[in-house]
């Protein structure tokens, strides 16, 4: 069975995803939660299916400690889920390759540091796109630059808010980002 480390700091919807999916066709397994936010949705998550969980901050991010303790999970894939903290390059060094993230958007628009969550589906909205999306795509250094794994679109509406264009991305993560890992953990 192939281990996922799943990092997040916010409610953890795609993580949830990650796990309901992969409960099902039994490829993989949610191993570790790795989380910055004490009040974090995600901890619920963490403790209602009994994954182990590790709460971090910006400077323990950087840690052997951390390091070593990601290394003894043995993980195929590193997922990032809405989780905001840059990742240092320790462990995208370490990791290389096997870190990967979602962004509410289509990069390489709408990227980079401070865009995340509703900072993004406001700025969409503001600028009159008629279309947004999301992306998954390989971390390396720099926010939201790393390549593209995958792309899926949705249409912006006219009297979209960023709640109800949230809501409308959020159903694609759900769809395609269990998939994208079931799809690079078949590749590995
Ligand atoms: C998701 O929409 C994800 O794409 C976004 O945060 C949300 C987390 O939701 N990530 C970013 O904006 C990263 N720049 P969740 O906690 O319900 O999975």
């Amino acid at each position: 069975m192939q281990s996922l480390i799943v990092f997040a700091s916010g409610a953890g919807s795609n993580a949830q995803a990650i796990i309901d999916y992969f409960k099902k066709n039994g490829k993989a397994k949610v191993a570790l939660i790795v989380c910055n936010k004490p009040n974090a949705g995600v901890l619920e998550i963490a403790k209602r299916e009994m994954i182990p969980f590790l709460l971090i901050n910006r400077r323990t991010l950087g840690e052997t400690m951390l390091l070593e303790q990601l290394k003894s999970y043995q993980p195929s894939l590193i997922i990032l889920a809405g989780f905001l903290l840059k990742i240092p390059a320790t462990l995208v060094h370490e990791f290389a390759g096997r870190i990967i993230n979602i962004h509410p958007a289509l990069l390489p628009a709408y990227g980079g540091q401070g865009m995340y969550g509703h900072h993004v589906h406001e700025t969409v909205i503001m600028a009159k796109e008629q279309k947004s999306g999301i992306t998954i795509h390989y971390v390396n250094e720099l926010y939201d630059e790393g390549n593209t794994i995958v792309q899926a679109h949705c249409k912006v509406l006219e009297n979209d808010t960023p709640d109800t264009l949230a809501a409308r991305i959020h159903k694609l993560e759900h769809f395609y980002y269990p998939r994208a890992v079931e799809f690079l953990l078949g590749e590995g």
